[in-house]
């Protein structure tokens, strides 16, 4: 007798490469490499797959973040979530929903013959892992692998366990190029049971035109190797400040009030979160030379709220720019930081004068942590890059600013400090624009603890 089947041609018509991925025998499957491939859209197509091979299936579907999860892998899930019509064992056609349980809080979907999709995320969802790890499994699925610790990936694999009929267990997982054990395991090393198939922008037809000379345009040469060309290696020297993953996660980050929405959080505790982390800070990056531009940026909490951007111009007008913006927003002064060098000196000292005592930053100054950065660029860039590694930050889906933050280089001092490549040395050595949306954003996201308007002489 046939199994059933059912029929989403509609929905998902893998390309060459995803095919090869869907038809791997082999347990442990990395589907990985450049960006753009169309890796999260096989993973949710492979995780319904097994669902409905083996009814009564149960597999687990997982990013590091749930909050990333649920903007990204779930919302391709989701999509077989109106799929209605299936071929029952005889050939006749029936009208059966695929998936008529979403479990929303419960973070599960039952489908049609009993089959269970969980999902969560592996490194913050506490209580979502404890159920997991309680659990046997006939499947687990990664997207973005490289982001997970070795451990949980190996704590998912004992998982697998559901003794069902004939069923063969599957560990699926996307990831993109990056150093780290993931690398090491799939594609250096030639396990057995485990497959690695490589995933390029190109191999997929259904991306618009211009995705791939558009990322060639914007980002550094070692960057574009990795992510377009999946170069595994290009990466290894480990320069750059920010994860690709890790800003791309943060685009558009659901947040309420200048809160991030944390998953499992209920609402009371929200409350003493907003009362505490909505605050307004502004960080002004002042243009340097002909080509540079000016750049505003206001956040609330978390939340990049407000950017905008003008060429250089002479003292008065800028500090006519800023100070409507500080007025019209209600910015509280001393929460707001600007790049006091240059042009930026003199701004600083007309709005002194104006009594508007804003704080001025010298990138090139004397950090709170000495111990540990060169200077309060460095710092302001570093403190920056935690949030982004937390996923304590949201900005907008700006193709410069992502490419500029992408190309922040960082290097270590002989004394062992983190040191920031200067943007002069960005525009000289390796021909790029100078960072100045990146710049504004640091600045808007530090705190410096002396509010005191001599900083800009320390
Ligand atoms: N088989 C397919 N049929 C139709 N469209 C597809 C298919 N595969 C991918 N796409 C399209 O290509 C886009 C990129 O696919 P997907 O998001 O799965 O790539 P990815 O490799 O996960 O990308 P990223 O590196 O950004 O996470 C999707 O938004 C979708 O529009
Ligand atoms: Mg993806």
């Amino acid at each position: 007798m046939s199994k059933p089947s059912i029929d989403l041609s509609e929905l998902y018509k893998p390309h060459p490469k995803q095919q090869m991925a869907h038809k791997a025998i082999e347990q442990n499957v990395l589907y990985g490499g450049a960006v753009g491939g169309g890796k999260s859209y096989y993973l949710a197509a492979e995780g319904i797959q097994l669902s409905i091979d083996y009814p009564g299936n149960r597999g687990y579907m997982c990013r590091q973040k749930l909050t990333d999860f649920r903007i990204s892998t779930l919302l391709e899930l989701k999509r077989y979530m109106d799929a209605t019509v299936i071929v029952n064992d005889r050939g006749k056609q029936e009208i059966v929903e695929l998936i008529p349980q979403h479990h929303q809080t419960e973070n599960y979907f039952r489908l049609y013959n009993g089959s269970v999709i969980y999902y969560g995320g592996i490194g913050d969802d506490r209580e979502g892992t404890t159920r997991v790890k309680n659990m046997t499994l006939g499947f687990v699925a990664v997207d973005q692998l490289e982001e997970v610790e070795e451990v949980n990936w190996n704590w998912l694999l004992s998982r697998l366990r559901l003794q069902l009929p004939g069923i063969h267990y599957k560990a699926i997982a996307t990831a993109n190029p990056a150093p780290g054990w993931v690398k090491r395991k799939f594609v250096e090393s030639k396990l057995e049971n485990h497959i690695f198939i490589p995933a390029l922008p190109r191999d997929n037809p259904y991306l618009p035109d211009d995705y791939e000379s558009n990322l060639r345009k914007w980002f550094p040469p070692e960057m574009v190797k990795a992510l377009l060309d999946g170069d595994w290696d290009s990466l290894e020297g480990g320069n750059f400040l920010f994860r690709y993953n890790e800003i791309k996660s943060a685009i558009n980050r659901l947040v309420e009030d200048g809160n991030l929405i944390v998953a499992g959080v209920d609402l009371s505790k929200l409350e003493s979160i907003k009362q505490s982390n909505d605050t307004k800070w502004a960080g002004i990056d002042i243009a340097r030379e002909g080509d540079d531009s000016c750049v505003f940026t206001l956040r609330q909490g978390s939340k990049v709220i407000y950017t905008d951007s003008w060429g250089k111009t002479d003292l008065m007008e800028s500090t006519g720019i800023i100070l409507q913006k500080i007025e019209r927003f209600n910015i509280d002064p001393k929460n707001v930081n600007l790049d006091a060098v240059a042009l930026g000196a003199g701004i600083y000292d007309r709005l002194r004068e104006q009594k508007v005592y804003i704080n001025g930053i010298i990138a090139g100054g004397e950090p709170m942590d000495k111990e540990h950065y060169v200077n309060s660029r460095a710092e302001m860039y570093d403190n920056l890059r935690k949030r982004f590694e937390a996923g304590t930050i949201s900005i907008p889906d700006d193709q410069d600013l992502i490419a500029q933050l992408s190309s922040i280089r960082f290097k270590i001092a002989s004394d062992k400090k983190l040191q920031i490549v200067s943007k002069e040395e960005m525009k000289r050595t390796y021909h790029l624009k100078s960072p100045d949306k990146a710049d504004s954003l640091a600045l808007s996201f530090y705190e410096p603890k002396i509010n005191n308007p001599a900083i800009r002489w320390l």
